[in-house]
């Protein structure tokens, strides 16, 4: 039995004030919550003080990018140790916005996984069609083009942690939620393929969130689906109530 993890993507939202009530607002709603693995991703200038907020609660934090250098001359970006010292735990690699706003290709989130990897840390890899892709009938080999290029190289002994997270590019922000079996076809796929690349006890074992308007009114269906084992919720995820509730109805 696959254990279920919600993760929150609070992308470029919150100064410290807002984000701080958030948090705080998040521990006192899910403090009694078991059986699912929670987690908030603020933005890297929020990571300290929500950090300081969450220690020692059931709520994890992660980052949502993290570059593949231990240092170096690479403004803008944030290494796997900078972000391991405020006790990240999970890192968000590939996000569509990444891939379509920022130039990420394959080759950079292979690089960035395995600097998370490498450094202890868990990655939540992103992969996912666009609308242009889903309509040519492309979705299938967009995704196993993402699923092979960020996993080149990578062993089953390490890639056994990798949260996958299927986001489907035209469901983001859209209100366009794919229907849990449009989500599972695709979500089984992907175990398909992960079984294909290592084995099959790896694939069953692996995790795959559902991203793409989540909200209360929609976890329960999709999460009722064999192969969807959480979500990467975005908007949803910046209000205490909505990503509470997401979180408590993950677990029935
Ligand atoms: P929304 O939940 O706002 O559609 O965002 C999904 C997402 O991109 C999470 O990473």
């Amino acid at each position: 039995m696959r254990r279920p993890i919600i993760a929150g993507n609070w992308k470029m939202y919150k100064t410290i004030a807002d984000a701080l009530e958030l948090a705080n607002g998040l521990k006192r709603e899910l403090y009694a919550i078991e059986g699912v693995d929670i987690v908030i991703a603020p933005g890297f200038t929020l990571l300290d003080e929500i950090s300081d907020v969450i220690a020692g609660s059931n709520i994890n934090l992660g980052a949502q990018n993290a570059h593949w250098e231990a240092e170096g001359a690479f403004t803008g970006e944030a290494s796997v140790a900078q972000l391991k010292e405020l006790d990240v735990k999970y890192i968000i690699i590939g996000h569509s916005e990444r891939r379509q706003f920022f130039g990420e290709t394959n080759e950079g989130v292979n690089k960035r996984i395995k600097a998370v990897l490498s450094g202890g840390l868990i990655p939540i890899m992103c992969v996912g069609e666009n609308l242009s892709q889903r309509e040519k009938g492309n979705t299938f080999s967009v995704v196993q083009d993402h699923l092979r290029g960020g996993l080149e190289g990578i062993e089953k002994e390490e890639a056994k942690d990798i949260i996958f997270a299927y986001e489907p590019v035209w469901a983001i922000g859209t209100g366009k939620t794919a229907t849990p079996a449009e989500a599972q076809e695709v979500h089984g796929f992907i175990r398909k393929k992960l079984a294909e690349i290592y084995d099959n006890d790896t694939a069953q074992s692996m995790r795959i969130q559902y991203g793409g308007s989540v909200k209360p009114d929609n976890i329960e269906d999709l999460i009722k689906q064999e192969d969807i084992d959480g979500a990467l919720v975005g908007g949803a995820s910046l209000k205490v109530d909505s990503f509470s509730e997401i979180v408590k109805k993950s677990v029935g």
